[in-house]
């Protein structure tokens, strides 16, 4: 392939996310962990179903960064979960010192790449990433909004009983607790579903999407999401290899745009060869801007966090 991308974290998302590449014969794609044998097993698995899947995507597994060298993207699934005692600041201080020390090794060897932050807490993670690549702000995204706003289609089209590929949906906002999902601009086939469902469902639907990910984890028990996320993920590395311009919700950092400042949080974005190519502003109602400000508030707790911490 001429394209190659290079996938930190072999576990759930990383490796799901690896095989999802390679099957759309996207790019070459490295796998890097930290745990040895971990990436090489799973990219010799995956290279294994090559012949079965039929594509001829090249996929390589390392725990050293050489083999990351001259990717176009790199993803960032690098981190632990939150184990039972551990504080939302003991994890953030562990992740951000993952996100810190890995996104050093894959800035210096790809310099041109665009980065896709993964791991949580995901707003935070991409002000880590940010400051450590010193990057320019198009090429540090954070995925979120593309995996929420999956959920709320998802959730719309069981709700209606209608073809996923009719939905369209809007998700803004930090990813947790108070994202932002805009039935307003959330459709089918273009219709808006406040014309086509009562209020009450419609805020039961933007409830289970805004504990989407909680209600995954109730019933794995044993880890997170992650067909779902690996998806999201690609959807955004697809728009960037093939320069297709999609608009997708992600996080960006944003420098007064809906009145927020050296902020990294979920807006629509187009997303091009050049990462984020523009921030679309879209027309909020009062209370839909009241809550974008409540998230925005969220994340900047988790920012300031950070720098305690730093
Ligand atoms: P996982 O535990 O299956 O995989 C994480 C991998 O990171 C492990 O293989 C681990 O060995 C590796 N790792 C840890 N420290 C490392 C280091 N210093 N260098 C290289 N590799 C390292 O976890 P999973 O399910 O794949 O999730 C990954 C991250 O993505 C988590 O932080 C999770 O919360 C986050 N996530 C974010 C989503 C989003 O919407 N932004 C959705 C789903 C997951
Ligand atoms: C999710 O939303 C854990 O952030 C992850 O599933």
């Amino acid at each position: 392939m001429d394209k190659k991308v290079t996938v930190v974290g072999a576990g759930n998302v990383g490796a799901t996310a690896a095989q999802r590449l390679a099957e759309k014969e996207l790019c070459d794609v490295a796998l890097i962990d930290i745990i040895e044998g971990f990436p090489q097993g799973k990219a010799l698995d995956l290279s294994e179903a090559a012949p079965i899947e039929k594509h001829d995507a090249r996929l390589t597994g390392s725990n050293d960064y050489e083999a990351s060298a001259n990717s176009d993207i790199v993803i960032i699934t690098a981190g632990i979960p939150r184990k039972p005692g551990m504080s939302r600041d003991d994890l953030l201080n562990i992740n951000a010192g993952i996100m810190n020390s890995v996104t050093k090794e894959v800035a210096k060897r790809s310099p041109e790449a665009v980065i896709i932050v993964v791991s949580n807490p995901l707003d935070a993670m991409c002000h880590v990433a940010y400051e450590t690549s010193g990057f320019p702000k198009n090429r540090v995204i954070g995925m979120a909004g593309v995996l929420d706003s999956a959920r709320f289609r998802s959730f719309i089209a069981m709700e209606l009983n209608v073809s996923v590929e009719n939905t369209t949906a809007f998700v803004l906002g930090g990813h947790g607790d108070t994202m932002v999902p805009l039935p307003r601009y959330s459709t089918v086939a273009g219709i808006p579903i406040t014309e086509l469902l009562p209020k009450e469902r419609i805020d039961a639907l933007v409830e289970r999407t805004a504990n989407g990910g909680a209600e995954i984890v109730g019933l794995l028990k044993t880890g997170s999401a992650f067909y779902a996320p690996a998806s999201a993920a690609v959807e955004m590395a697809e728009s960037i290899l093939k320069d297709k311009k999609k608009i997708l919700p992600c996080a960006a950092y944003l420098e007064g745009e809906y009145g927020l400042n050296e902020l990294f949080i979920g807006v629509p974005v187009k997303l091009g060869a050049n990462g984020v190519e523009e921030i679309i502003e879209i027309t909020l109602t009062s209370e839909e801007k009241a809550a974008l400000e409540k998230s925005a508030d969220a994340v900047r707790e988790l920012k300031e966090a950070l720098k305690k911490l730093a």
